[in-house]
């Protein structure tokens, strides 16, 4: 059975990410959606609620028997791959930025346990959607329910700020 592993903060969970997970699928037999906690990054969402919104999607569409969600443990992702018998890291690339950006760590997971990355090219559709950029629109007021699976816009919650609306 190949299992591969697709990494990632997905805080929030968007539908570029779901769009993955489901080509992913296409290739492996099974994928864990490997949620990361960075204690440097201030998010939006925490890892139990990410997984949770995780699980809710993948049950919604249908994937639980080819996809699940795991918390990946702090220490490398290369000892994580080993633990659930993958060899293979996917990761979407939305530009020549995210290439430069991954492009050591595959090499250093190559290095350290031959763990291979295979890079799948976004949808053009979702290529201009992060997390980050989501988690700032909403800050702002913005809609990003469009953007997002249905349990991951619940979580989020209705706009801290609504547009408009000065705070001071
Ligand atoms: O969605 P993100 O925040 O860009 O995901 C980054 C992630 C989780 C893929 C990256 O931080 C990672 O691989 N963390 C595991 C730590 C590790 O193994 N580091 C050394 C080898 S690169």
């Amino acid at each position: 059975m190949r299992t591969v592993v697709l990494p990632g903060s997905f805080d929030p969970f968007t539908l570029g990410h779901l769009d993955l997970v489901r080509r992913a699928a296409r290739i492996a037999d099974h994928v864990i959606v490997a949620v990361s906690h960075n204690p440097s990054k201030r998010g939006a969402l925490t890892v139990t609620q990410r997984l949770d919104v995780i699980e809710q999607t993948l049950a919604a569409e249908g994937l639980t028997a080819q996809a699940s969600a795991r918390a990946l443990p702090s220490g490398l992702l290369v000892d994580f791959c080993r633990e659930v018998g993958a060899q293979t890291v996917v990761r979407g690339l939305r530009s020549q930025l995210d290439l430069a950006y991954e492009e050591p760590m595959a090499r250093m997971n190559d290095h350290l346990a031959e763990v291979d990355t295979l890079f799948l090219l976004t949808s053009a559709q979702y290529a201009h959607i992060s997390s980050s950029l989501v988690r700032e629109v909403h800050a702002l007021g913005g809609d990003v329910a469009d953007m997002l699976p249905p349990a991951s816009a619940h979580a989020l919650g209705p706009c801290p700020r609504p547009t408009g609306e000065d705070a001071s």
